[in-house]
């Protein structure tokens, strides 16, 4: 048993005093230093430093491990130029992504308290390094492919893709990602999306991230009319919006981007209890616009905080992001939206997920990002937004219980 003494718990939303925690791989109490010091008098104690903090792990529901070469390669500004970028670049970037690329991606996300994520394998290329990472991982198998003539062919990739994440024991939560509606025809979405409801497996799908995603679902219009006539020699999207969102009726699914989306159709996710992943800065990067978050919790929309991949962002540090939400929602009280963000990486993906993780609490997952503040907090109710305001790296992590050397 360890006995872990910080200065302040995050703890249901608050921040607690004088408690500590008692762990092995699950926690066993909260209580005060001294009492747990006399149920456990044989337990390792370990006091945190000054103005430490104790969240649980934070969980980074949506990140491309296996784009984590680009840096400098893909053109960041608008959707659609992109897009194009990461085409022709595809196979360099992927090449040059090897394990100890991918293993300082899951690093750089350790470094800042990152102890789940959820990765987007459009290859399966990044299983080995997440079955290595101490890191938990939702193994997200992604299915691409609007053309008929190869849409079967790509579902069967997918299947024998996601049999082998499938297989890889415990650290390894397998999952489906559905690439976009722009990419994917219906007929292989109905069959993933039956695989994941008869093997109640987590589901995620990028949904209305840009304009032009809206405009050639609605109109046939719009950026990606070029982009199909010349890759795909057809002027005519596979679905439309609503048909699209219609399909994950029965299975609640986290949609990652859905910037463009209208009241209406926000409000058809909130009915079906979907939720949303949202990507600040891949939105900021890519020109897609803010999603409106204020909707979302008037909606009771359910959204996680995640990085997206190094194909959309500078880096996979969780501050960082947080850091950038607090600038792009410029007109959020900044006390209300730092506790919102937190939840963000914590309770909200674990409820999402249904991960035993995300919250200190009882027979929970041991999983924590201990972090200290550069001097004392003013108020209990400001420490969310000084950790986002002043923490670029966690002191330790613990998952499972075990202390991660970094
Ligand atoms: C498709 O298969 O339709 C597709 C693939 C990549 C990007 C866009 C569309
Ligand atoms: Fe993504």
């Amino acid at each position: 048993m360890t006995l872990l003494s910080p200065n302040y718990i995050y703890i249901d939303g608050t921040f607690k005093e004088n408690l500590a925690v008692a762990f092995e791989k699950k926690i066993h109490a909260i209580e005060p230093l001294s009492k747990l010091k006399q149920q456990y008098p044989h337990a390792k104690v370990l006091e945190a430093k000054k103005n430490s903090v104790l969240y649980p792990g934070f969980i980074n529901t949506h990140v491309h491990l296996e784009f984590s070469a680009n840096s400098t390669t893909l053109q960041y500004g608008e959707f659609m130029p992109w897009l194009n970028s990461v085409i022709k670049n595809r196979e360099d970037l992927v090449a040059k992504c090897d394990n100890a690329v991918m293993q300082k991606a899951c690093q750089t996300m350790m470094n800042s308290g990152i102890t789940t994520f959820g990765t987007i394998s459009s290859f399966g290329t990044e299983l080995e390094v997440c079955t290595q990472t101490p890191q938990k991982v939702i193994f997200f198998n992604e299915l691409i492919g609007s053309n008929a003539s190869t849409a079967d062919m790509l579902y069967q990739d997918f299947l024998e893709r996601l049999d082998v994440s499938k297989k890889c024991g415990e650290g390894i939560i397998p999952a489906i990602a559905i690439h976009a509606p722009y990419s994917v025809h219906p007929i292989v979405l109905k069959r993933a999306i039956n695989v994941a409801i008869t093997e109640q497996l987590p589901l995620s799908a990028h949904f209305l991230e840009s304009q032009s995603e809206r405009e050639w679902l609605e109109n046939n219009s719009g950026a990606f009319l070029e982009f199909f006539q010349k890759f795909f020699s057809t002027s005519k999207s596979v679905t439309n919006i609503s048909e699209f969102i219609e399909s994950f009726d029965s299975i609640p699914t986290h949609f990652t981007h859905a910037v463009q989306a209208t009241t209406k159709e926000l409000e058809y996710l909130a009915k079906k209890g979907h939720s949303i992943a949202h990507c600040p800065r891949s939105n900021r990067f890519l020109g897609c616009g803010r999603l409106p978050i204020e909707k979302l919790h008037e909606l009771n929309i359910p959204f996680s905080v995640a990085t997206d991949g190094l194909s959309s962002n500078n880096s996979l540090n969780i501050f960082d992001e947080l850091r950038s939400a607090l600038m792009l929602h410029h007109e959020e009280a900044l006390d209300k939206l730092s506790a919102l963000l937190i939840k963000g990486v914590t309770s909200v993906p674990a409820e999402i997920f249904n991960l035993n993780s995300g919250k200190i609490e009882l027979n929970r997952d041991a999983d924590f990002a201990l972090v200290s503040l550069p001097d004392e907090p003013n108020s209990l109710e400001d420490i969310a937004l000084q950790t986002i305001l002043h923490v670029n790296r966690v002191d330790d992590v613990y998952i499972g219980g075990e202390k991660i050397k970094m």
